[in-house]
């Protein structure tokens, strides 16, 4: 049985729905992350499973039993905001205590519940101070630690990091996934930032514009879009994207050049379809300089913009067919603007997508 069940859920705000009727089944101890851009619905679907928001339709479950009508409180869920607010005139201890001792329970069970929350977040030793008196990620984690000590049944996470610097939010990131380790519990979080997605999630949810276009673990994500929005929303830098034609059995780009049809998808494909080919940066590298190299391939000049040496690799934005290309040089050869550059794309790890739909030619 699923921990947390929606069943076609809609959410509208006077007659604008907002939300239309999604479909989730999230299991027991699962961390599922929904992404997607601004305004597509994710805190909306937050709040309805925390009872913060009320449903327009459809059914919400947790744990087997119906929570439309439950209040939050009644629904043993945690949630953490991205503006989490400290008692500021309260220590550590007394913050983190605060929700269980106006929910009556007794001194022992609170002390008890502080050490262990302290203990699992690295705060013991941080319990007398106040929060003006803690780092950015120690006030995070305080804020973490008071949906803690609740015991619940899920956590809810709201862009709990988006307020901290990149360097505190990659180790608040880890802290996370160290988090759902050593509590074993049902996570649903919610970024708008794909790199937090891929690294923390059991499965990513896409949403866009209130429905749910992909749920699938971050590789089946990452190597299997459904559409060209999934395409190039997760990963970075995002996937290529260069319209196509089907002619003589090869996809023509709009300047003509030709690159085969992958092999696998030849059947799919007639003379004269209107196609996108989906190419992530990683898969276009010069010859001799890729990561990817076995497999299927074509070969494709681009004339580079400029490069970004990354120590190690480097990032070349050029251009295709008139089109802005980003492509991947493994290894330590420099290149200049104006060079043209004789490559190789990976035919089997490329996508092709249907002009009009978006919709990966793949997708069932
Ligand atoms: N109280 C409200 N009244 C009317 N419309 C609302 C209300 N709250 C949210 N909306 C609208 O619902 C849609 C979804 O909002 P939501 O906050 O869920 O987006 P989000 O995916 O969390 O975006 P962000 O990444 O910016 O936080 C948006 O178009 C928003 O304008
Ligand atoms: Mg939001």
């Amino acid at each position: 049985m699923a921990e947390i069940s929606l069943k076609k859920v809609v959410k509208s705000y006077g007659r604008t729905p907002v939300v239309h009727g999604i479909d989730l089944e999230i299991a027991d101890n699962e961390f599922v992350v929904l992404v997607g851009p601004s305004g597509c619905g994710k805190s909306t679907t937050l709040r309805m499973i925390a009872g913060l928001e009320d449903i327009s339709d459809g059914e919400i479950r947790i744990r087997g039993r119906l929570v439309n009508d439950l209040p939050p409180r009644k629904r043993n869920i945690s949630m953490v905001f991205q503006n989490y607010a400290l008692y500021p005139h309260m220590s550590v201890r007394d913050n983190l205590g605060f929700g269980l001792k106006i929910a009556g329970q007794s001194r022992s069970v609170v002390a008890e519940r502080v050490a262990e929350a302290a203990g699992i977040l690295g705060l013991s030793d941080l319990l007398d101070r106040l929060p003006a008196e803690l780092s950015g990620g120690q006030r995070q984690r305080v804020a973490m630690g008071r949906a803690i000590v609740r015991h619940p049944d899920a956590f809810l996470f709201d862009e709990p990091l988006s307020n901290l610097d990149a360097k505190l939010r990659g180790q608040m990131r880890a802290e996370i996934k160290k988090l759902h380790q050593k509590v074993a519990s049902t996570i649903v979080y919610v970024t708008h930032d794909q790199i937090e997605a891929m690294t923390l999630a059991d499965r990513i949810v896409v949403m866009r514009d209130g429905h749910i276009d992909q749920v699938g673990t971050p590789m089946e994500v990452f190597n299997h879009p459904v559409n060209t929005f999934v395409a190039a929303f997760i990963g970075s830098p995002p996937m290529n994207q260069l319209p196509a034609v089907v002619d003589a059995g090869r996809l023509r780009l709009e300047d003509g050049t030709t690159i085969a049809v992958p092999e696998r998808l030849r059947a799919r494909v007639r003379a004269g379809q209107k196609l996108i080919l989906g190419v992530r940066p990683d898969d276009i590298s010069p010859e001799g300089y890729g990561l990817m190299e076995d497999g299927e391939s074509d070969r494709v000049d681009l004339l580079v913009d400029i490069a970004e040496p990354l120590g190690m690799e480097s990032l070349i934005y050029s251009r295709l067919a008139g089109q802005e290309v980003q492509a991947k040089l493994y290894g330590p050869r420099l290149v200049a603007p104006g060079e043209r550059l004789t490559c190789r794309i990976s035919l089997s790890r490329a996508h092709l997508f249907d002009a009009g739909t978006g919709r990966n030619l793949e997708a069932e």
